[in-house]
């Protein structure tokens, strides 16, 4: 009895883990592992804007080039700031300890971050970061209360804060339309996330879909064999359907005789 406890209670621990989370609702995001125009864009948001704190070190610059179709000359141009070679892996310079220091938590390697945390969380937590002057950088995050991280997204997203605006009443999951005008109808909620127009140099549709597209690179970067296994699985179809065609002239053959 007590080892079906102490199972039960091991089985149930991630659970909690994540329940004890903000509790935040997550956006949800669809993730296509045959879209490599997304996962070029990704990696140059990643390489761009989160390598300078963040490895992905289980994770090699030539195996994401070739993977996800960028030439390595490309790759060595745009993508790779710290003067290493393509067969390396993707570390970076910064240490923990000063990292430690200055955010009050090393930023964790992200090779595997998708599996760890999900897509739609992450597709969430990189598009609630708002300002918060209490905060030691300004800003925290919905998703993650008083993260160490700062807001390294602003210049595109714009400064977001929080406030109140008008937001579309939704009930039963419907979102309701005035029966008369058919225009929305809508209430005013505060502690909201709003952008201050013009401050950021994307749209928020633009915004949302260059999150989109960094988290299909970290879905595909914590799960590379995803994209192997696809193109295995096109060999696989082709080499039934040949093998249909001789299965069937055999079939045909040995029919003759019986009629
Ligand atoms: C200036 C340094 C810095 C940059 C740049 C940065 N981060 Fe972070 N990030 C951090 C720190 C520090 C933490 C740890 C926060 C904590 O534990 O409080 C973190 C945490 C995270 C986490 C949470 C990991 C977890 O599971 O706990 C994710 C996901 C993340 N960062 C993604 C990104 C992405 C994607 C980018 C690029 C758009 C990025 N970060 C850019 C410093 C940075």
């Amino acid at each position: 009895m007590k080892k079906h406890f102490a199972a039960l209670i091991l089985a149930v621990l991630p659970g909690l883990a994540f329940a004890a989370g903000s509790g935040y609702p997550l956006d949800k995001v669809d993730i296509d592992f045959t879209d490599k125009a997304a996962m070029q864009d990704g990696a140059r948001t990643f390489a761009n804007y989160c390598m300078g704190c963040h490895s992905a070190k289980f994770q090699r610059y030539e195996r994401v080039a070739d993977d996800i179709g960028i030439p390595h000359e490309l790759m060595l141009e745009n993508l790779v700031f710290t003067g290493a070679k393509i067969g390396d892996h993707m570390k970076i310079g910064m240490k923990p300890e000063d990292a430690k220091a200055w955010f009050g938590a090393a930023p964790p390697d992200l090779t595997l971050v998708a599996r760890v945390r999900g897509t739609d969380w992450l597709y969430t937590y990189l598009r609630t970061f708002y300002e918060d002057p209490s905060r030691p950088l300004g800003a925290n995050n919905k998703v993650f209360p008083n993260v160490g991280m700062p807001n390294v997204l602003a210049s595109l997203q714009g400064r977001q804060v929080i406030g109140c605006k008008q937001v579309q009443v939704v009930e039963d999951g419907k979102k309701q339309y005035d029966p008369l005008t058919g225009a929305p109808i809508t209430h005013e909620a505060c502690d909201q996330l709003t952008v201050v127009p013009k401050t950021g140099s994307l749209t928020e549709e633009e915004f949302d879909e260059k999150i989109h597209n960094l988290v299909t690179f970290l879905a595909y970067s914590a799960n590379p064999v995803k994209l192997e296994s696809q193109r295995i699985g096109t060999y696989v179809l082709l080499y039934l359907a040949f093998f249909f065609v001789f299965a069937y002239l055999l079939k045909r053959e040995y029919w003759k005789d019986v009629h």
